[in-house]
């Protein structure tokens, strides 16, 4: 029997990409997180497109989109994001990219030039993809949908607790600043905007842990 494509999109620090993961070796499938491919070419924007007053210099990205090669390598039994042959999987994890993504997400070359490695991995089937718009734009016809939310403050400390667990030195309320203005940029631009896809199962996963989480999906996926 085929493999399903499983797409769960949903707001900052839901845990979808965590989940996901742990859903993918439970189901035996390929795990795509696609937010690490927008934080890649934030990151390359940082290094080379800044303008005099240091923001992203979005024509210049534009331009030189060609020159970035993102690929996912089996590093530790996990995907790491590589940029032309580098891996940056920890750098695209540091706050500077966090505050910049959601611009150079907003940008329609930059989705464009994103869709194909997004699309090229799903067509064989047996993958989940977490991201913003993989079930309303990327992956349209996924077997299974699924879109995440969580209050502010609960997905803010998850995330703070994430960050120090790695050393970054931030406080709460920076990161929940972060948060809320990632997910307004994300909901408000024009082209594939964060939303909930028609035929999406809504989980809130405010007051339910991780593991109920995974086991609230996949008794959905059993369901089927
Ligand atoms: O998932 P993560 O929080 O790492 O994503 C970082 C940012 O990348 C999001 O805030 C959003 O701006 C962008 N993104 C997107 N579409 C996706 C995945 C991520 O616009 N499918």
């Amino acid at each position: 029997t085929k493999k399903p494509v499983i797409a769960i999109d949903g707001f900052s620090s839901t845990g979808k990409s965590s989940i996901s993961k742990i859903i993918a070796k439970t189901l035996g499938l390929i795990h795509m997180d696609t937010g690490a491919l927008y934080r890649g070419i934030t990151y390359f924007a940082l290094q080379n497109c800044i303008d005099d007053n240091n923001a992203v210099d979005i024509d210049r990205l534009i331009k030189n989109l060609p020159k970035i090669n993102l690929e996912f390598q089996n590093v530790d039994a996990e995907l790491q994001l590589f940029m032309n042959g580098n891996n940056i999987n920890k750098e695209i994890r540091f706050p500077q990219v966090s505050d910049h993504v959601s611009q150079v997400a907003k940008v329609a070359d930059v989705r464009n030039f994103l869709l194909k490695t997004q699309r090229d991995i799903a067509e064989k089937g047996g993958v989940i993809m977490d991201g913003r718009d993989i079930g309303t734009v990327v992956l349209p016809n996924a077997d299974f949908k699924f879109f995440m939310t969580a209050s502010q403050d609960e997905r803010a400390r998850r995330r703070f607790l994430e960050l120090e667990l790695a050393g970054e030195k931030t406080d709460i309320e920076t990161v929940k600043q972060n948060l809320i203005s990632r997910d307004k940029i994300d909901s408000e631009r024009e082209v594939s905007p964060l939303k909930q896809a028609d035929d999406a199962i809504l989980i809130d996963n405010t007051d339910i842990n991780k593991e109920e989480t995974i086991a609230l999906i996949l008794s959905y996926i059993k369901k089927f």
